[in-house]
């Protein structure tokens, strides 16, 4: 592998090929995760995914995963803190975590200070996911080891910033960057690995393959989408999701209602809407995912599905990703 960086990021994640699995709520079903990892890459865990949508109870699925991998896997936090319980639920998953050896965290929004005291004591890396020097200085400031740079052609919720003027953006703070956004084709992680990130994240990619458990249509949509079909929604978390463009979606228009909007501006108001937004979302996810096409409120997926024409295994993908370094 002739980048150094990329050889550096495999030797502190132990792993063979630079490449992440990215979460994904609902479809980060625990085969799939444990598919990237025995496969060469790191596969991450969504504990919600696992328990919510998947029926896991988070340590059981931990071991299940376990079971099918004896390889590094990663867990995910979404650091929200507008609920004492969901907050206190996160604490009970990175304890679990710890406890299951796992090999690295991936942090999102919020501060992560308290996972990387957690971490940093059992010799767990962690990744901040950050979409700007802003947010990736405060998390430097906590003490993280490395940035996921989420670009603006990201599944889930995108950024503003086009890869190479994010990594601008986060080289100079001297850690390790992993590009996430657009990558479904080989090639693409080449690219990346030029302009100097170390490794990638795929999300969409990963749904299309046959480990993963979400519903056939769902996988269909992403072989069929070209990049103009994916559309950033507001609809369903009040911040921008990136979603295929079906009729459903047309019919109900991209944009947070006016009632919305203006709960979102005020702090309190924030609170109440992101709960309802994500009680909200995390059901209709949920369904979309699982149920077929007369369930297409939500398809979820990045620019990256211009790119993926055909459902693959997992272990053909890392294999294609690997060759072509
Ligand atoms: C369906 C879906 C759900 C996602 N859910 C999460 C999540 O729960 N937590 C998270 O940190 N990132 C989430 N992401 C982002 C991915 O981990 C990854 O960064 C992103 O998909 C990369 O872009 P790509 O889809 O173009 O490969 C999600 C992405 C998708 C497509």
């Amino acid at each position: 592998m002739p980048h150094q960086h990329a050889t550096d990021l495999c030797r502190q994640l132990g792993i063979e090929v630079p490449l992440v699995c990215g979460a994904m709520y609902p479809c980060s079903n625990p085969e799939l995760v444990a598919a990237a990892s025995q496969a060469g890459a790191l596969g991450i865990v969504q504990p919600m995914s696992l328990s919510y949508v998947h029926g896991y109870e988070f340590k059981d699925g931990l071991q299940y995963i376990r079971s099918l991998t004896t390889k590094p896997i990663g867990v995910n936090l979404i650091l929200e803190t507008s609920s004492r319980i969901y907050q206190e639920r996160t604490q009970r998953w990175a304890e679990a975590s710890v406890e299951a050896g796992i090999k690295c965290f991936v942090t999102a929004l919020g501060n992560p200070a308290w996972v990387v005291k957690l971490a940093h004591a059992h010799g767990i890396t962690v990744f901040h996911d950050v979409t700007n020097a802003t947010h990736a200085n405060k998390a430097l400031d906590a003490g993280v080891d490395g940035f996921i740079c989420v670009n603006n052609r990201a599944g889930g919720h995108a950024g503003k910033l086009e890869p190479q003027a994010l990594y601008d953006e986060i080289a100079p703070l001297g850690k390790p960057v992993i590009c996430a956004g657009g990558i479904g084709h080989a090639e693409q992680l080449k690219q990346m690995l030029t302009i100097g990130y170390a490794g990638a994240q795929l999300g969409t990619r990963f749904i299309a393959t046959t480990e993963c458990s979400a519903h056939d249509d769902y996988k269909q949509a992403i072989l069929s989408a070209e990049e103009s079909d994916i559309v950033l929604t507001e609809k369903l978390s009040g911040v921008p999701v990136a979603v295929i463009n079906t009729p459903y979606i047309e019919s109900i228009g991209i944009k947070a209602g006016p009632i919305a909007r203006w709960l979102l501006q005020n702090r309190r108001g924030k609170h109440l809407m992101r709960t309802i937004y994500t009680l909200q979302s995390v059901y209709k996810l949920k369904k979309a995912s699982l149920g077929g096409s007369g369930y297409k409120d939500y398809w979820q997926a990045g620019k990256s599905a211009g790119q993926i024409r055909q459902v693959k295994r997992v272990e053909e993908i890392v294999n294609e990703f690997q060759a072509a370094l």
